[in-house]
């Protein structure tokens, strides 16, 4: 029994994987410039590595020498560019050196009974081999996860060099390591390596994969299904949601599947799906921000039309001898949350609204007069300048139909007119002065986005780039 509902449990949870929203995918050539710059990085390191001191013994016939090895440096390093790639039988990366060589330069001390000698040496080890393979993965929480699956590690030679000290000591000190050295880096070597992705791991893991975003959303970017690999690129699928963080309410819709270009010029693409900015959207909704009072003091000085009876009036002329000569306010509000739509070359916005009319008399008492629904349709372009992802915006349709009224019937074609011509000559202009100047591109501590290019696609957005990292200060 609890064994069916266990293969129950695993079927429906393999069943229910949900679409990512934003895909994220480093391209090959992005690799390689990752792997570049990541060598460089290493390179300079090796400069100030410090190696721990070595102590043993060495037995002999006549007892043991104590040795140490201290002050040891890298005097030498050529290191050879190393070659990384994807690897698609285990969802990773394969990455080798070969024919690294290192020269180090110390100074030695023994104790034999009591008699105490020192020197300097010098050892040169040549032709490292290395490979590794690394296992991405999605931990249960959705976060990337990283293991080495595969390290090798093979050294050509080592020769050593002792300098100063008794012949019979200096030689029994050659002969110990000499014999020993090359398997000891060797053995050395991966475990090493497996350390530091252990370690890359372990900052993976501290990694939040929520984020609070201003006061109202929260950004949720677990991935949403094991890493996808391929010769040519590696595919992060992640759920990017926002929710308010007041409800954390789930939308009433849901992501759709959508296949991203192959942009192989570009180190990396991000596809952000209509379904984040919906989410979004819907994250203000539900959390009762979609909504704002509006009264005669916010309406521009230079307009024409006031928010009182008597300038209404001309639209709607009852209110004229109901209610004459008192000022009003709208309650507007979102009756829907606003949907985004994405089309090649363009987006669609459509915003469902109503406004709620009231007048208001001397004692302060407010008495409700209309409601109005209003449905706007919007289209707009997004692109990418001078690094900045810029917009524009204009109003395709736009209705406005009576909902329910206290002061009885009316048209509302002439403040249908009205109200479009104030959106043209007034709303938009600013809205698009906002989108013009546009916002910076996301930055980052080690690099920068260039060359960015961002393409409207059916259901989401495309943008393709190439980064900028500097890794030294
Ligand atoms: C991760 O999220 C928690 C709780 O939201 C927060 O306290 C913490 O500072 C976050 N950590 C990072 C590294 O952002
Ligand atoms: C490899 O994956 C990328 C990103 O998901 C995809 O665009 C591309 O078509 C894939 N290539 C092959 C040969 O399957
Ligand atoms: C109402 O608006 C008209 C302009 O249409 C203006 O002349 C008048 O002073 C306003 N009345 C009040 C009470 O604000
Ligand atoms: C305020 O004035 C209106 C109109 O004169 C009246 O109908 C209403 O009862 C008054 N309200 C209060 C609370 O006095
Ligand atoms: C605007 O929307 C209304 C109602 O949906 C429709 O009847 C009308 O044809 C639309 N106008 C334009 C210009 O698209």
């Amino acid at each position: 029994m609890l064994s069916t509902v266990i293969v129950l449990l695993t079927l429906l949870s393999c069943t229910s994987g949900e679409n990512p929203a934003i895909q994220v995918i480093l391209t090959n050539k992005g690799l390689q410039y990752g792997k570049h710059a990541g060598a460089g990085w290493v390179q300079e390191q090796l400069g100030s590595v410090t190696v721990p001191d070595v102590s043993g013994d060495i037995g002999t016939l006549i007892g043991s020498i104590h040795y140490t090895l201290k002050g040891i440096k890298i005097t030498q390093c050529d290191f050879p560019e190393p070659s990384v790639e994807f690897f698609q039988d285990t969802t990773g990366f394969k990455a080798s050196v070969s024919g690294l060589s290192v020269a180090l330069t110390g100074s030695w001390m023994t104790d034999y009974g009591f008699i105490h000698e020192g020197g300097s040496f010098n050892v040169a080890i040549f032709r490292v081999d290395m490979l590794s393979v690394v296992e991405l993965g999605r931990d249960p929480d959705g976060r990337l996860s990283v293991s080495s699956i595969h390290c090798e590690a093979q050294v050509e030679d080592v020769n050593i060099q002792i300098h100063g000290g008794a012949s019979w000591i200096v030689q029994k000190i050659v002969d110990h390591f000499q014999g020993r050295i090359k398997s000891d880096v060797e053995a050395r070597i991966c475990p090493h390596l497996e350390d530091s992705i252990v370690d890359l791991e372990r900052h993976l893991q501290a990694l939040n994969v929520s984020f609070d975003v201003g006061e109202v959303l929260s950004l949720e970017l677990p991935l949403s299904s094991s890493p996808l690999v391929n010769a040519s690129a590696l595919n992060l699928g992640l759920k990017g949601e926002f929710y308010s963080i007041k409800t954390h309410t789930e939308p009433p819709f849901e992501a759709q599947p959508f296949t991203m270009p192959p942009q192989p010029g570009y180190m990396l693409s991000v596809g952000l799906s209509e379904f984040t900015l919906n989410s979004a959207s819907y994250g203000y909704f539900s959390s009762g921000l979609l909504q704002a009072l509006i009264d005669d003091s916010m309406i521009p000085p230079g307009s024409p039309v006031r928010l009182n009876t008597t300038s209404m009036g001309h639209f709607i002329p009852q209110l004229l001898t109901m209610f004459p000569d008192l000022p009003m306010n709208l309650q507007v509000y979102a009756r829907e949350a606003p949907m985004f739509s994405l089309q090649p070359e363009a987006g669609k916005l459509s915003v469902m609204g109503a406004a709620k009319a009231f007048a208001i008399f001397p004692n302060g008492t407010q008495t409700p007069l209309f409601t109005l629904d209003s449905d706007s349709l919007f289209s707009g372009k997004m692109w990418i300048a001078g690094g900045r992802v810029k917009g524009s915006m204009k109003m395709d349709n736009f209705t406005l139909s009576l909902a329910s009224s206290e002061v009885g019937s009316f048209s509302t074609d002439s403040l249908k007119n009205m109200v479009g011509m104030g959106m043209k000559m007034v709303v938009l202009p600013k809205i698009n002065k906002i989108l013009g100047n546009g916002i910076d591109l996301p930055r980052m501590k080690y690099g920068q986005l260039v060359n960015s290019v961002l393409k409207m696609e059916e259901g989401f957005i495309a943008v393709s780039s190439d980064a900028q990292v500097s890794l030294t200060d």
